[in-house]
C-alpha cells in the first residue's frame, strides 16, 4: 500500500487536490455529499450550469480506458461552465516515449489550473500531485489497484440518497475485491461515515491478505454472507487483471458468487443492489437483479455529475478562492 501523506489537505484542512479517502475525515467527506446535494438540485433544471469554475481549465488525462467516469468529469466540468480537454493519452507523445512528467510540464505551460488522473499504476495520481506547480489541483480518477475515491463518494451519496443514514447500515462488497479500487476506496468510506459493519464476500483467491485489517468482516460464502445486508456492491470481474489460475471459469463462479434473484431475497427486504460498472451480466449479476427494482446502478451513473462537480468546485475552491 502506498503511504498518502496529507498531500491532499493545505494548512486549513481544505481540500487542494482529491487523491484518496484514505487520510480524509468524516467532516470533508460529508461535505462533499451536502455540495453535491445542491448540484443534484442543479442537474434537475433545464439550465444546468453555473458559472462557478468559469476561465478555468481542466485536462482530463486519461492513461486507461473509461466510459462512465470520463464521461461524467467531462459533464461535470462543462456543468461548472470550466473548460475541459480530454487527452487521448494513447494518441499523445507519451506513447513516443515523452516521461509523464514531460507531458505535465507541457500542460502547464498552457496554463490549465486542475488534472483529472486516470493511471494503470497505483500513486500515480498522487506522484503528480507532488510535482505540479503548487496553484493545480489533481483529482484521482482510478489509479492501478489503490483508490477510486470519486466512484467512492457517488456510491455514498447514492447510499445516502436512498437509506438517508450511515449508521445502521449492513453493507456487502462482493467479487473481485483483490482488483478493486473501487472496494478500497468504499471500505475508507463507508468506515469514516460509520456504517453499521462492511462485510466483504468473495473466493480466497479474489481477496487481498490482510483485508481484515482494514476493520471488514470476511466471508468466502455468499449465502451466509448476505443474511441482514441492506447495501449489496457488487464487483466486476476485472479479468485484464488476472490469469486463468484465480477461476474455474465463469459459469463456475456465477454459481458460486453471482448475484441471482433467488440469492438476492436472503438481503433484507429491500435491499439496494449497486454495481460501479462495467458489468459483466451472468458472471457477477443476473440481468435481471441488474435492470430490477432494487437496483440503482444506473442512479450511481447519474449521481457521478453531482459528486465530481462537487470535487471539483471544492479542490479549486481552495487554491483560487472561487464561491
Ligand atoms: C471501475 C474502475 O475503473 O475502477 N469502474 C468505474 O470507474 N466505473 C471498476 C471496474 O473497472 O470494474
Amino acid at each position: 500500500m502506498i503511504a498518502i501523506d496529507n498531500l491532499q489537505l493545505n494548512a486549513q484542512g481544505q481540500l487542494q487536490h482529491f487523491l484518496s479517502i484514505e487520510g480524509l475525515n468524516r467532516e470533508l467527506l460529508t461535505e462533499i455529499l451536502d455540495t453535491a446535494e445542491s448540484f443534484a438540485d442543479l442537474s434537475a433544471q433545464n439550465i444546468k450550469k453555473t458559472p462557478l469554475l468559469r476561465g478555468k481549465t481542466i485536462v482530463n488525462l486519461f492513461f486507461e480506458n473509461s466510459t462512465r467516469t470520463r464521461a461524467t468529469f467531462e459533464l461535470a466540468a462543462a456543468r461548472l461552465s470550466a473548460d475541459v480537454m480530454s487527452m487521448n493519452i494513447a494518441t499523445s507523445a507519451t506513447s513516443k516515449g515523452e516521461s509523464l512528467l514531460d507531458t505535465i510540464r507541457n500542460l502547464e505551460a498552457m496554463q490549465v489550473d486542475m488534472f483529472v488522473v486516470r493511471h494503470a499504476l497505483s500513486g500515480a495520481a498522487h506522484f503528480i500531485a507532488q510535482h505540479t506547480a503548487p496553484h493545480i489541483s489533481v483529482v484521482n480518477a482510478g489509479d492501478g489497484q489503490h483508490e477510486h475515491p470519486t466512484q467512492a463518494m457517488l456510491d455514498m451519496f447514492t447510499i445516502r440518497r436512498v437509506k438517508k443514514q450511515f449508521s445502521n447500515l449492513r453493507v456487502a462488497i462482493i467479487g473481485d475485491i483483490l482488483h478493486s479500487r473501487v472496494a478500497r476506496s468504499q471500505i475508507h468510506a463507508l468506515t469514516l461515515l460509520g456504517v453499521e459493519e462492511i462485510r466483504v464476500i468473495a473466493p480466497k483467491t479474489l481477496l487481498p491478505t490482510g483485508i481484515e485489517d482494514l476493520g471488514v468482516n470476511v466471508f468466502y460464502d455468499l449465502q451466509t454472507g448476505l443474511k441482514d445486508i441492506d447495501v449489496i456492491i457488487m464487483l466486476r470481474l476485472q479479468k485484464e487483471r488476472m490469469n486463468s489460475a484465480f477461476l474455474p471459469n465463469e459459469r463456475e463462479y456465477f454459481k458460486c458468487f453471482g448475484l441471482s434473484a433467488e440469492r438476492l431475497k436472503i438481503a433484507n427486504k429491500g435491499a439496494m443492489v449497486m454495481h460501479p460498472g462495467p458489468i459483466n451480466r451472468g458472471v457477477e449479476i443476473a440481468s435481471e437483479v441488474a435492470d430490477g427494482e432494487q437496483s440503482v446502478i444506473l442512479q450511481q451513473v447519474s449521481y457521478g455529475i453531482p459528486v465530481r462537480m462537487a470535487v471539483m468546485s471544492m479542490v479549486m475552491n481552495h487554491t483560487n478562492g472561487v464561491g
